[in-house]
C-alpha cells in the first residue's frame, strides 16, 4: 500500500510534468530538414536516415519520390514530403491518368505495405520564379488538381496533403511593411486560384524564405536584418515591431492571405536556411548565426507579430550538393548543415536538449592522397589556364574566390585546388592526376585553415556516371570554350 502510494505520488509528480512540457512545450513539432540529391557522390540513404533520426529531426521534404530513399525512410518515423519536379508537371497537368500512375507508383506504393509516413506532396518546386519565365504558371494548378484527385481516388487525400513550394517572391510589399503585401501582380490571378484550392483541401500554402539572397541580391541591405539578434532600424507596421527580414517577410505572406480572404491558412516554410560558402556573406559563423537564430525561436514556439504561435519549418539543407547549378552563384553548392561527407559544419542546438550536430557514421573515405600543382612546374607554363578551367569545369571551384573558404590561397593554391577537386571528384583515378607537366600526387594535406582540399568518399556506384576520367587530350576547342567559360573565376 505504502509502495503503492509512493509509485503514485512520484507518478502524478511525473504526469505533471509531461503535462506541463506538452503544454510549453505544446504544438511546436519538431523541425524539418530538406534532403536534395544533387551530389556527384551521395552518401548511402541508409546513413542519411540515421543521421536524420541521430539529430532529431522529425520530418523531411524531398524533391522528388527516389524509391531507394523511401525504402530507407520505411518505418523511421519520420513524416515525409515527397516532390514532384517541375518537368513533370506538364505530363500531370494534362492527364489525369499520369497523375494516378504517379500516386500509385510513389505514394500510394510507399504508404501502404512499405510503411512510409509520407504526408505531404509537393506538386513543382518553385514554379513561379521568375527565371522560368511563366513556363510553369497555366500548368501548377492543373497538376496540383489532378495529383489531388488521384490521391482522393487512392483513399489518401485525408491524411496526405498537396501543397506548392513556392519562393517569397510570389509576393511582395512595395513600402516593406508586411500589412501593404500583395501578390506579385503578373500571378495575382493564378496565385488566388491556387490558394483557393489548397483551402479548399484543407492543404498548406508552402512558402522558401531566404533573407541571404536579399542580402547577395543587394549590397546595401542591412545584415543584421537578415538575422534574428536584433536590428537598430526596426520596421514598425502599426505597431507591430520587425526586427528581422523572417518575421517580416513570413507576415506579409500572413497579409496578402488575409486580403484575399484566407488569413487563417495554414503556412509550411519549405526553405530556411543559410550557406557556408562561395560567397563573402556565407561562412561558417554567418551559418551558424542564422540558423541557431532561427531553432531558438522555432524550438521556443515563438512565432511573429501576425502569428504568434509555433512555427512549421524546414531547414535548408542537410547536405551539400556540389552537382547543383551554379546559376543562382556559387553559394548554391553550400546550403548543408553537414558537407558533403556527412560531417557537420558547426555546433547547432537543433533540439531543446542538444547542442551538436550528429554526423555521419561509418564513412568510406578514398586514400589520404591529394593531386597538387608540381614543386617544379612553372606558373607561366601556357597549360596552366587551360588545365584549371578544364579541372573546375568537371569538378568544384565555388570555395575559390573573393570572401570564400579557399579566397586567400596565392595563385599556385588554386591551381592545386582546381586539379585536387578534379583528381577526387574523379575518384581518385591515376589519370586524373596527369596536367601535362604540371601535377604531382602528395600524402601532406595542403588545407589551409579554413580552406579544406578535401577527400572524396567511396561510392561504388558512381563510378560509371563521371565522365571525363583520362580525357585529358579533349579537342583543342573544347577546351577553350571551357577556358573563356572559366577563366574570369581566377
Ligand atoms: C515516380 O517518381 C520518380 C522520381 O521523381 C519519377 O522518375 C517517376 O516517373 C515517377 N513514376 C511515375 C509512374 O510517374
Ligand atoms: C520570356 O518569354 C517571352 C514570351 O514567350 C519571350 O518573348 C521572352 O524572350 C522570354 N524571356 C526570356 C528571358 O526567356
Ligand atoms: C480566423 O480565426 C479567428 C480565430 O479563430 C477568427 O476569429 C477569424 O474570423 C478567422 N478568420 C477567417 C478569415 O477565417
Ligand atoms: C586565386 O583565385 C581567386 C578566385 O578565382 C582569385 O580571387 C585570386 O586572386 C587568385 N589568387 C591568385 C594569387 O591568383
Ligand atoms: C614536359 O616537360 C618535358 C621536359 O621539360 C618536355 O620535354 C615536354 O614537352 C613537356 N610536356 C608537355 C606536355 O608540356
Amino acid at each position: 500500500m505504502r509502495l503503492l502510494k509512493g509509485v503514485g505520488l512520484a507518478g502524478v509528480l511525473i504526469a505533471m510534468l509531461l503535462l506541463f512540457t506538452v503544454f510549453f512545450m505544446g504544438s511546436v513539432s519538431g523541425i524539418g530538414v530538406n534532403w536534395g540529391t544533387q551530389l556527384t557522390h551521395p552518401l548511402p540513404a541508409a546513413t542519411v536516415v540515421k543521421m536524420l533520426k541521430d539529430n532529431g529531426f522529425q520530418k523531411v521534404k524531398l524533391f522528388d519520390a527516389d524509391s531507394s530513399i523511401l525504402n530507407a525512410l520505411r518505418n523511421s518515423g519520420i513524416q515525409v514530403m515527397v516532390g514532384i519536379p517541375n518537368d513533370m508537371l506538364n505530363t500531370l497537368a494534362d492527364s489525369v491518368q499520369a497523375a494516378e500512375n504517379w500516386v500509385a507508383k510513389n505514394v500510394s506504393a510507399h504508404v501502404s505495405s512499405n510503411g512510409v509516413d509520407i504526408r505531404y506532396v509537393a506538386v513543382g518546386n518553385e514554379p513561379f520564379l521568375e527565371t522560368y519565365n511563366g513556363t510553369f504558371e497555366g500548368i501548377t494548378l492543373p497538376a496540383l488538381q489532378n495529383i489531388q484527385a488521384a490521391l482522393i481516388k487512392a483513399g489518401l487525400s485525408n491524411q496526405i496533403k498537396v501543397t506548392v513550394p513556392l519562393n517569397g517572391d510570389v509576393y511582395e510589399s512595395s513600402t516593406n511593411i508586411p500589412s501593404q503585401g500583395d501578390f506579385r501582380a503578373n500571378i495575382r490571378d493564378t496565385m488566388v486560384q491556387i490558394v483557393k484550392f489548397l483551402n479548399d483541401n484543407g492543404s498548406p500554402f508552402t512558402v522558401n524564405i531566404y533573407p541571404f539572397i536579399s542580402l547577395y541580391d543587394n549590397p546595401s541591405f542591412p545584415a543584421d536584418y537578415a538575422f534574428f539578434d536584433g536590428y537598430s532600424s526596426p520596421v514598425n507596421d502599426d505597431g507591430r515591431i520587425y526586427q528581422d527580414m523572417f518575421s517580416a517577410n513570413y507576415d506579409t505572406l500572413v497579409w496578402t492571405l488575409q486580403k484575399i480572404g484566407y488569413g487563417n491558412m495554414s503556412i509550411i516554410v519549405g526553405e530556411i536556411g543559410w550557406p557556408t560558402d562561395g560567397d563573402q556573406n556565407a561562412n561558417i559563423q554567418s551559418g551558424q548565426k542564422f540558423n541557431q537564430g532561427f531553432m531558438s525561436r522555432y524550438n521556443a514556439g515563438q512565432g511573429t507579430p501576425m502569428r504568434s504561435g509555433p512555427l512549421d519549418a524546414y531547414l535548408f539543407s542537410l547536405i551539400d550538393e556540389d552537382a547543383k547549378s551554379i546559376q543562382p552563384g556559387n553559394f548554391e553548392r553550400h546550403w548543408g548543415l553537414f558537407y558533403f561527407d556527412g560531417a557537420p559544419k558547426y555546433q547547432l542546438s537543433l533540439t531543446a536538449g542538444s547542442n551538436s550536430l550528429v554526423g555521419a557514421s561509418n564513412v568510406q573515405y578514398l586514400a589520404q592522397q591529394w593531386c597538387v600543382m608540381s614543386p617544379s612546374a612553372s606558373l607561366d607554363d601556357p597549360q596552366v589556364a587551360l588545365s584549371v578551367s578544364y579541372a573546375c569545369a568537371k569538378a568544384d571551384c565555388t570555395s575559390l574566390g573573393y570572401g570564400t573558404s579557399c579566397g586567400h590561397l596565392d595563385a599556385r593554391g588554386n591551381i592545386s585546388y582546381a586539379f585536387n577537386s578534379y583528381y577526387q571528384m574523379q575518384n581518385q583515378v591515376a589519370s586524373a592526376c596527369k596536367f601535362p607537366n604540371l601535377s604531382i600526387l602528395t600524402q601532406t594535406d595542403p588545407s589551409d585553415g579554413d580552406c579544406k582540399f578535401r577527400i572524396m568518399i567511396n561510392t561504388p556506384t558512381v563510378a560509371g556516371e563521371l565522365s571525363g576520367v583520362g580525357s585529358l587530350q579533349q579537342p583543342v576547342g573544347l577546351l577553350l570554350f571551357l577556358f573563356l567559360l572559366i577563366f574570369p573565376i581566377l
